[in-house]
């Protein structure tokens, strides 16, 4: 998501510097560089010693130190952004009358980059009429700010200040400086995750699909530009960027409803969730009981989407299906491309480990009604889904 983007990581005097150790952790696992600079009071509240080794990068804290000069102006012109989190009171006050008393202040000042602020600070602290008239002044200087969130606050009280969440402000950042323009004005429909199919209040049918490839492949379009509209059956543990239109369905009806809504004004749809192929011919209102040594269940079949959405697909829509296969591979994904109606059937084999349900690699051969037939490597799916957006890219101009 943030591959090859270089972030400096400004850190001041707060209990919230806590949250930047979270932080880190988060704009690495997301790909981006990140270099950290203290301010002196940082240091009370997190060691640089943790933030240097998930930063993998030596952590700034001084204009010299043992004799070495740190060229602030270089790190200013190094970075992509520069992020200054948590913000406390006092560099705000500081960077508001353009004063340069460490490192970090010497970065700011000298930054060409654009600068991002998340303040942390009590409620009366952010609520004093200097601190509001220093952030106007900041951010009349071009500065970009992070709304603070409502909650517990360090002194006990409950209010205005706290930090926004790492998770937020990896969001932030994402969809304000890191977001692709190839797909601009285009509407990308995503299915995701498992149908759950109700047997009874408490019990459903459903499988084991996590979720992941529709949620990365949502992701990839989203960076790429695309207004995305998310229809994901209950998953647990992905989550979508904000930005992204979510509509949460549980059962095969509910997605095909939500996607029939959606699609004539959808330019390219594609169809990654692992939708239930029967449901119960009735849901018994009442828990099911133990009566009998066996219980036989009527299944009837459910809409099939994708199928539904070849029918009525236009010529200047794309509509791309998975197949997931464990025997005829080939042939069957290509039986499925031709019965549907689709332009890109992606096939994914159970039969290698590295791809399928609930890991977070895939495998996959894409063939398209043109005849064409497209193979990748293992790879994150992360990784596989901007693959599968670039080449979806080229076919929809
Ligand atoms: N699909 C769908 N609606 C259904 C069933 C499947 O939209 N009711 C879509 C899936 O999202 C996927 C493609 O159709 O993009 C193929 O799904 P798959 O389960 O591999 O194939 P089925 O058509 O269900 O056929 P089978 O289970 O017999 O292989």
């Amino acid at each position: 998501m943030l591959k090859g983007k270089k972030i400096l990581l400004g850190i001041t005097g707060s209990i919230a510097a806590y949250k930047a150790i979270l932080l880190v952790r988060l704009l690495v696992k997301a790909g981006a560089e990140v270099k950290c600079v203290m301010t002196p009071a940082a240091k009370d509240f997190v060691s640089p010693l943790v933030l240097s080794t998930l930063s993998k990068n030596s952590v700034l804290h001084s204009i010299a130190d043992e004799g070495t000069w740190a060229n602030h102006v270089m790190m200013g012109r190094w970075a992509d952004v520069m992020l200054i989190a948590p913000l406390s009171c006092n560099t705000l006050a500081k960077m508001a009358n353009g004063q340069c008393d460490n490192l970090l202040l010497a970065i700011y000042l000298s930054a060409t980059c654009p600068v991002v602020l998340a303040p942390a600070m009590d409620e009366d602290m952010w609520h004093h009429p200097a601190t509001k008239s220093n952030l106007d002044k900041v951010i009349s200087y071009g500065n970009k700010l992070i709304p603070v969130n409502n909650g517990e606050l360090a002194s006990g009280l409950y209010g205005e200040g706290r930090m926004a969440e790492p998770e937020e402000i990896l969001q932030y950042l994402v969809a304000n400086f890191f977001r692709g323009n190839s797909l601009q004005g285009k509407k990308v429909l995503i299915t995701a995750g498992p149908t759950y199919e109700h047997l009874d209040p408490v019990r459903f049918i459903g499988n084991h699909s996590s979720g992941k490839m529709g949620y990365a492949l949502a992701n990839a379009f989203f960076l790429s530009g695309a207004d995305v509209h998310l229809v994901s059956g209950p998953v647990s543990v992905t989550h979508s960027l904000t930005g992204i239109r979510l509509t949460q369905v549980q059962s095969a009806e509910e997605m095909y409803n939500a996607c029939m809504q959606d699609f004539s004004n959808t330019d390219i749809a594609v169809l990654a969730a692992a939708v239930a192929d029967y449901r119960p011919g009735e849901i018994a209102a009442q828990k099911i009981k133990k009566t009998g040594d066996t219980l036989d269940l009527h299944l009837v079949k459910t809409k099939d989407i994708l199928k539904s959405l070849g029918e009525i697909k236009r010529d200047n829509q794309l509509l791309v299906g998975f197949a997931l296969e464990t025997n005829d591979e080939e042939n069957n994904a290509l039986k499925k491309l031709a019965s549907k109606k689709a332009d890109y059937i992606i096939l994914n084999s159970l039969q290698n480990k590295q791809a399928g349900f609930g890991v977070d690699t895939n495998v996959v051969t894409i063939y398209g009604k043109d005849g064409s037939k497209h193979s990748f490597d293992v790879k994150p799916k992360d990784d596989l889904a901007f693959d599968i957006v670039n080449l979806l890219n080229t076919k929809q101009q």
